[in-house]
């Protein structure tokens, strides 16, 4: 876990934690290069961030190393954060599956499913429960969580994953009615394509930005909606998608995608 040391004075809602001295981002090891992304405008927003991951900014850190595929990790995170004020929780880390496949012919199934849910799912849970006691006492904090645009529509082929970010998007968007009262920000963080180590895209373009481009237009809607897409080419696509287009054809197309996708990964694995 890093600790930054940073101060705001920019985005009002951003700015709204700024009285806790601290922001908390899952992600482990090397931090992701979305989070990256919102680190580095957290960053110029000079707020004081305190980042899961091993990662070395020019910036007051602290590190907590721990692997979100177990689940007995809770009490070293608590024990991390004792004693600091966090303003800002990035609830960012999260993995896919390393190429489509049906349900039953994903490798190693039954630990695949504990390992998702674990990192996808229970890591926002338990991070959430952490934080959000002393977010309440403040009547202050902003709860990020990064759900996935595969969590507004179901995903064949990568079933799993795109289940898990619709709990994310529900358990936010739930989570903001219960507490926005209370003077919490809690928003559901729907991307399509990012360009990043996850999805391998290495240029960027319009509809698959670099995380720091996307992260400069997502926080622009920190405090403004309660469940967004992030980046407005993203937004038009959620729209075409949840809106305008029939939720057979989305499927459909989906399905037709991803099995070419998954044609195309056990092709080049073969060869080699
Ligand atoms: N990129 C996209 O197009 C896209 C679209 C929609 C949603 N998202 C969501 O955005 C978030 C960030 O994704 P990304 O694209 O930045 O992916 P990424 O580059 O793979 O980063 C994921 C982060 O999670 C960490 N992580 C993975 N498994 C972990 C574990 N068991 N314990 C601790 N840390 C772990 C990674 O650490 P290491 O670097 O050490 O592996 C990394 O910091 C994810 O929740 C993803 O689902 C991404």
């Amino acid at each position: 876990m890093s600790l930054w040391t940073i101060n705001s004075n920019c985005c009002r809602h951003i700015k709204q934690a700024e009285e806790g001295r601290g922001a908390v981002g899952t992600g482990t090891m090397t931090v992701s290069v979305v989070f990256r992304g919102f680190a580095l405008f957290l960053c110029i927003k000079r707020l004081l961030c305190l980042l899961i991951t091993e990662s070395t900014y020019k910036v007051e850190t602290k590190t907590i190393a721990v692997d979100y595929s177990h689940d007995d990790i809770y009490p070293k995170i608590e024990k991390g954060l004792a004693g600091l004020e966090i303003g800002v929780l990035v609830n960012n880390v999260g993995i896919s599956y390393s190429y489509p496949e049906f349900f039953l012919h994903i490798p190693d199934l039954e630990n695949f499913i504990t390992t998702m849910i674990n990192v996808n799912i229970t890591s926002v849970c338990q991070m959430t429960r952490l934080v959000l006691p002393r977010m309440e006492a403040r009547a202050k904090g902003v709860i990020l969580n990064i759900s996935s645009a595969s969590g507004m529509f179901p995903v064949p082929l990568l079933t799993i994953y795109s289940s898990t970010k619709a709990f994310v998007d529900f358990f936010s968007r739930g989570l903001q009615s219960e507490y926005k009262c209370k003077g919490i920000i809690i928003q559901s963080v729907l991307p399509f394509f990012v360009a990043t180590k996850m999805t391998k895209i290495r240029k960027p373009t319009l509809d698959k930005p670099t995380p720091e481009r996307y992260v400069a237009a997502e926080l622009n809607t920190v405090g403004l909606q309660d469940q967004t897409n992030g980046y407005f080419p993203h937004a038009v696509m959620g729209w075409v998608t949840t809106v305008l287009a029939p939720i057979k054809l989305v499927l459909c197309l989906g399905l037709r995608m991803n099995k070419a996708q998954r044609g195309g990964y056990l092709r080049r694995r073969k060869l080699r």
